[in-house]
């Protein structure tokens, strides 16, 4: 995966996953990252790096955060965008994604920001695109979502810089998630030296410790005395079949409400990816809490995403 990603002098050549990254290149990203922050408060939220560049969003799937995020740190490049309906375009007439792929190339594309439903479909892309051309996975089935786990580490350092020092649970739907995943490899990387996982035992899987991480299935335990609680959601579309026996239910055990959190250490930051399911995996009084940092890491994705473009194209670092 990393031959992919790295070319042969080390440079990143795409991004696909932090699983194989080291920690200098997960350091250099965020601050990269902290090197863009001011661009969003200038007169003229932009910076020149990618004039001339095409990038397209290519999404095979929803998203709110993500799509919009990497379009505006595209545009805060410099970048033209072209955002790709995909329920609009061939590929709703049967267009398979290496011929969509074909012919964005032959508009002389720069980059390809890839969110699809299948695990692997950025890493098929990359094997196929040009060697000019640039892919960034913005979420693979359950596989990585290699730039949610990089704006995450990196609002966990605005606010808690010692990653050595951390306790971290990832609380939800681990099974299906692919931000679990990655945040798991980015914290790992970082020396974080406990990370949790909290769920039902039906939402964790199999040999679950083999990734380094301690197993909860209770989520007042898996939470007491952590540092930062990372929050997922229920990833409905990726269950097939029934995994918990309610909706209330699950938020009965593992709904983080205020009285749960006050096992946590005092200064603990809430964290969730986005979307929120209020009264399903976190209550509103934590959601909209002094603890949370939710909205915060929605703004770092911009940064982040800046500087992962940047560094892909050769024009930061
Ligand atoms: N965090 C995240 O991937 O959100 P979206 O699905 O809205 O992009």
């Amino acid at each position: 995966m990393s031959d992919l990603q790295l070319d042969s002098q080390g440079r990143l050549r795409h991004f696909l996953t932090v699983e194989g990254l080291s920690r200098e290149w997960l350091l250099k990203i965020m601050d990269t990252a902290e090197s863009f922050g001011s661009v969003t408060y200038q007169k003229v939220k932009k910076v020149p790096l990618l004039r001339g560049k095409t990038v397209v969003n290519l999404f095979f799937e929803t998203s709110t955060r993500t799509r919009t995020t990497f379009e505006l740190a595209a545009k805060r490049l410099s970048a033209d965008v072209l955002n790709l309906n995909v329920q609009v375009s061939a590929t709703a007439k049967g267009e398979s994604l290496l011929d969509t792929i074909r012919n964005l190339e032959a508009m002389s594309v720069d980059m390809f920001v890839v969110r699809h439903p299948d695990s692997g479909a950025a890493h098929f892309i990359a094997r196929h695109v040009a060697p000019e051309v640039c892919v960034i996975n913005a979420g693979d089935g359950r596989h990585a979502h290699p730039t949610q786990a990089l704006l995450d580490v990196f609002t966990i350092r605005r606010h808690k810089p010692d990653f050595a020092s951390l306790k971290v649970a990832i609380v939800g739907d681990i099974l299906h998630s692919r931000v679990a995943r990655s945040q798991i490899h980015a914290l790992k990387t970082l020396g974080v030296p406990e990370i949790r996982v909290v769920a039902p035992r039906t939402l964790l899987p199999k040999a679950v410790e083999s990734l380094g991480v301690v197993p909860y299935c209770e989520l007042e335990a898996g939470i007491e005395g952590v540092d930062v609680i990372l929050m997922l959601r229920l990833q409905k579309e990726r269950m097939q079949g029934a995994f918990i026996p309610s909706e209330h239910e699950y938020y009965r055990s593992f709904g983080l409400t205020s009285a749960r959190l006050a096992r946590a250490k005092p200064d603990c930051l809430v964290m969730h990816p986005g979307p929120i399911n209020r009264g399903v995996e976190i209550a509103s009084e934590v959601a909209d809490g002094v603890h949370s940092v939710i909205l915060e890491q929605v703004s770092h994705g911009i940064a982040v995403r800046m500087a992962v473009m940047a560094l892909v194209m050769g024009r930061a670092g």
